[in-house]
């Protein structure tokens, strides 16, 4: 285990995810973690070594963080990079003023050689690297003066202190950013950090994480109750199976069926968690009172406020039964990423986290297994664990679900009209070995009517768009471009087989500026 000590950068998140690319395995903690809360880490011997990430503060004015001294007296390997090479100076008495110019972007890194030889330190850290490689830097401080004991290992054109190192102390910094890919060899000195400096074996897996995850869930929950809720989305489904597999029965899963779910996606959900993960399922129908409440909203941000009060009214009457001590919940790696940052939670924090409060009104304890996982290491966890491949990489589906793909009156006869054509939709991406090129497809109605004709039949009916996005992350993305064949059979297929809709768009508008979803 490395753990990474964030003071807020937004590269922090890549750190662990580079170290676990590298086989070993890190955790994300905040930049206040005290040196006697990694002490038992280290006295297991699990802890092997520390990176203080970089920030967007100075260590030199006042209200900027701190790590507790302490922390650099743990006798463990130390990298800091940028700011948290900074700190480590600053800590240590050496000095760090504000640049008489920023620096972004590329910079030529030369390693210190003496003779032929790379000095001690650069060996370690640029071990196997070129002699000038192009990193990334993002400063307007730099460290002027380094610590006692420390030396360079590397310098740029602007930046004398680069790299510096302190064998004796097991002390490593970077100005740079080796964690993000513009820094040409950036993984390997992450990688010659983690194995040669701190003796990482390297081989941790997703098999490793699933029994240390076991282990951890049994201590926590002992033999207390656990509830969940589950849609039929990828984080709650590998969550609620992972649960399973630590502690049985003790683990129960609620689906609130909230009436805009998917075509069939609530007995989908009791056949793949209750039929083949045994996974104790209870389902509970509150179409009516979610679509009563509905029923007249078309503010967007009204269905969104109705679906979340809603769910957690019945959620917590259903859980009541099962007098649990603990609430699963299937928070990822950048949900936290967001709430621990130095700068608070940020911006992009959208309003259906819909289950917030809860913990609190029920008097729950939160479990929150994947609060570790990026997206692709959850869907690696799914498979571990036996789920089949078509759940784990199904694409993300909103908490509101259907209610804000409707543009509009929700209604009975409106839903099903969406239901069908979305489930055409899928149906022949899949067919047409689409599906998993895209990152999230599904169709959406327009809140307006045309006029066609059909069977010589003037026909005044509803119209279907289709969204298909190409994206990482879902903070950008393209629209996918499709084979001219498939979408013309898609759009004969929603045409003639879901009556209602006479007409079938294809949304060709990336985000910025528009949005994936429609409301
Ligand atoms: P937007 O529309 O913001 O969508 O570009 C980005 C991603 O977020 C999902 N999304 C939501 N997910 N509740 C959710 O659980 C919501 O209210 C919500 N709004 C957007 C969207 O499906 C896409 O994956």
């Amino acid at each position: 285990l490395v753990v990474i000590l964030d003071f807020g950068s937004q590269y922090s998140h890549l750190i662990a995810r580079r170290l676990r690319e590298c086989g070993v395995y890190s955790e994300l903690r905040s930049c206040a973690t005290r040196a006697d809360e990694l002490e038992p880490l280290l006295a297991s011997q699990r802890l092997k070594g520390i990176i203080l990430s970089g920030g967007p503060a100075s260590v030199y004015e006042d209200g900027s963080p701190h790590i507790d001294p302490r922390v650099l007296e743990l006798g463990i390997p130390i990298l800091g990079i940028c700011y948290g090479f900074q700190e480590m100076c600053h800590q240590l008495g050496g000095q760090v003023v504000k640049g008489d110019k920023q620096e972004f972007g590329y910079a030529e890194l030369s390693v210190v050689q003496e003779g032929a030889e790379r000095v001690l330190g650069a060996g370690l850290l640029f071990n196997e690297l070129p002699a000038r490689v192009k990193v990334w830097m993002s400063h307007g401080d730099k460290v002027q003066k380094l610590p006692d004991g420390f030396h360079d290992i590397a310098t740029t054109a602007n930046t004398e202190h680069a790299s510096a190192a302190c064998e004796a102390r097991k002390m490593y910094g970077v100005q740079f950013h080796p964690e993000v890919t513009h820094s040409t060899y950036g993984m390997e000195i992450l990688r010659n950090f983690v194995k040669q400096i701190c003796g990482c074996a390297g081989d941790w897996s997703m098999n490793e994480f699933l029994s240390e995850c076991t282990r951890d869930i049994k201590a926590m929950v002992g033999d207390a109750h656990v509830i969940g809720a589950v849609s039929g989305g990828v984080d709650s489904t590998v969550a609620a199976v992972l649960l399973n597999h630590a502690i049985g029965h003790q683990f129960h899963a609620i689906l609130v069926d909230n009436g805009v779910l998917r075509k069939d996606e609530a007995s989908e959900v009791i056949s793949r968690l209750r039929d083949r993960c045994h996974v104790d399922l209870d389902v509970v129908d509150a179409s009516e009172l979610f679509l009563g409440k509905l029923q007249g909203v078309t503010e967007p941000e009204q269905k969104r406020k109705i679906i979340g009060n809603t769910f957690i009214e019945v959620f917590e009457q259903e859980a009541k039964a099962f007098s649990a001590k603990f609430l699963l919940q299937g928070t990822l790696y950048p949900d936290v990423i967001e709430s621990l940052s130095h700068k608070g939670p940020s911006a992009t924090i959208k309003t259906h986290h819909n289950v917030g409060g809860l913990p609190d009104r029920m008097d729950l304890k939160l479990i929150e297994p994947l609060r570790f996982l990026f997206k692709d290491e959850v869907r690696a966890l799914g498979l571990v664990l036996g789920i089949e491949r078509e759940s784990v990489f199904r694409h993300p589906f909103p908490g509101p679900g259907l209610a804000i793909r409707i543009l509009g009156e929700i209604t009975p006869e409106r839903l099903r009209k969406l239901r069908e054509a979305d489930a055409i939709y899928i149906e022949e991406l899949r067919r047409n070995n689409l599906y998993d090129k895209i990152a999230q497809a599904f169709a959406a109605l327009l809140p307006v009517k045309a006029v066609g004709v059909m069977g010589d039949m003037r026909t005044y009916e509803e119209i279907i768009t289709l969204r298909a996005v190409e994206t990482t992350d879902f903070m950008t993305a393209d629209w996918f471009e499709f084979p001219h064949d498939v979408m013309k059979r898609i759009s004969t297929r929603i045409v003639n087989e879901v009556r209602g809709v006479n007409r079938v768009l294809l949304d060709v508008t990336s985000k910025p500026p528009g949005t994936v979803e429609y409301l």
